[in-house]
């Protein structure tokens, strides 16, 4: 086992290392930022099939289910497609509205997560194509649906999703453009410059990695807290989302993900100085309405640990500890935010003396209901 971790301490911290491959592996042979163009064909569907396409429901669990809500405002914003985000296990009991022309796209690193196999097999009982982004070549949902996008960020050990996390993102950047540009709702030069950013990802995670010790301090500083908040607007929504869930899989700290904009409608009765808040705020169009989220935070007492771009001084004004991220294309913050998150729940949970890479009461595939 210690030559599997490769002289890391644990296979978490191996796999977040392991991000810069995973995710040029994952994009490798499909961008093609000179003409603007992603190659998918993987998805099997034509150009008429994807002009004519009216809504998209995803399914997943867990991290699976973030990267999904990542990719609902991704589809919509790129390629103006109705999406649903649905949770696998609510799907499969639910009295869902489905007809042939919704397109259902399950999200399962595994491939077997039983609540997510029972909702694909009932959508297509309704007559939904349906695809699926795993990383595991053989696994029972590729048999199960019409196509398979794969990520291929390699085997995952540790139980909580790290790289496995990133390379659906970037396949769910694929998607989004290559819908879009199909679609002609995206510029080949919207495209290009988006695509060039999925190139810089590995670099800017790269150094992410390297300048960890911040990281680690803050991570260290508040370690012994009983409470975490993470909040963020649009994509960054499901970045606290995923935030909060890491935290609380392997530090065993209550961590709640919320969207910034609801904390007056409830957890602001529960911010105190006892209670860091974790703000997603990197630049883009939310970014001012986060700002007034973080003066909310602070007139409540709590500390605010920021997630922003390398070159926003502003932010420092406000809050306690920034935790930074190289700037980048608006909307490919999530995956270079999630590792700065990823580090924190890790380092966390090192400072605790947690068991990191089996959780307790946690299975790495949930095959049974
Ligand atoms: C388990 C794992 C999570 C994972 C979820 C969904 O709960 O511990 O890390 O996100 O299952 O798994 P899937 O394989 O469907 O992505």
């Amino acid at each position: 086992e210690a030559a599997e971790k490769a002289g890391y301490e644990h296979f978490m911290l191996k796999e977040i290392h392991e991000q810069p491959t995973s995710i040029q592996d994952t994009y490798a042979g499909k961008i093609f930022e000179l003409e603007g163009k992603v190659i998918l064909d993987e998805l099997k569907m034509d150009e008429d099939q994807l002009r004519s396409l009216q809504r998209v429901t995803i399914i997943a669990c867990g991290t699976s289910w973030n990267a999904g809500c990542v990719g609902k405002y991704l589809f919509e914003r790129l390629a103006g497609i109705h999406t649903d985000i649905e949770t696998a296990s609510e799907f499969r009991y639910g009295e869902p509205v489905l007809c042939g022309q919704v397109f259902t796209l399950a999200i399962t690193q595994s491939g077997e997560t039983a609540d997510t196999l029972a909702a694909i097999r009932s959508s297509r009982s309704y007559g939904c194509k349906a695809a699926a982004i795993t990383n595991v070549v053989g696994s029972t949902i590729t048999r199960e649906t019409d196509s398979v996008l794969f990520t291929r960020a390699g085997p995952e050990i540790g139980v909580a999703a790290t790289k496995t996390f990133t390379a659906q993102l970037i396949v769910l950047y694929l998607m989004a453009i290559h819908m879009g540009t199909v679609r002609g709702r995206l510029s080949p030069e919207t495209a290009r410059e988006i695509l060039v950013g999925i190139k810089q990802l590995p670099g800017q995670v790269q150094k992410i990695l390297n300048n960890k010790d911040a990281i680690k301090a803050c991570a260290e500083h508040y370690a012994n807290v009983q409470d975490y908040f993470f909040i963020g607007r649009h994509l960054n929504y499901p970045v606290s989302l995923e935030g909060a869930l890491k935290l609380k899989e392997i530090s065993y700290i209550h961590a709640e993900g919320y969207a910034a904009g609801e904390l007056k409608h409830g957890p602001l009765a529960l911010l105190s100085s006892e209670t860091p808040v974790v703000a997603i705020a990197t630049k883009g169009h939310t970014y001012d309405k986060v700002l007034s989220n973080i003066k909310e935070v602070k007139a409540r007492s709590a500390e605010v640990i920021a997630v922003a771009n390398q070159s926003d001084t502003e932010i420092d004004k406000y809050v306690d500890t920034v935790l930074r991220i190289p700037d980048c294309h608006e909307l490919l913050a999530p995956v270079l935010s999630s590792v700065v998150l990823q580090l924190l729940a890790y380092y966390t949970a090192y400072a605790r003396g947690c068991s990191i890479d089996k959780p307790r009461n946690l299975a790495k595939s949930v095959t049974v209901e």
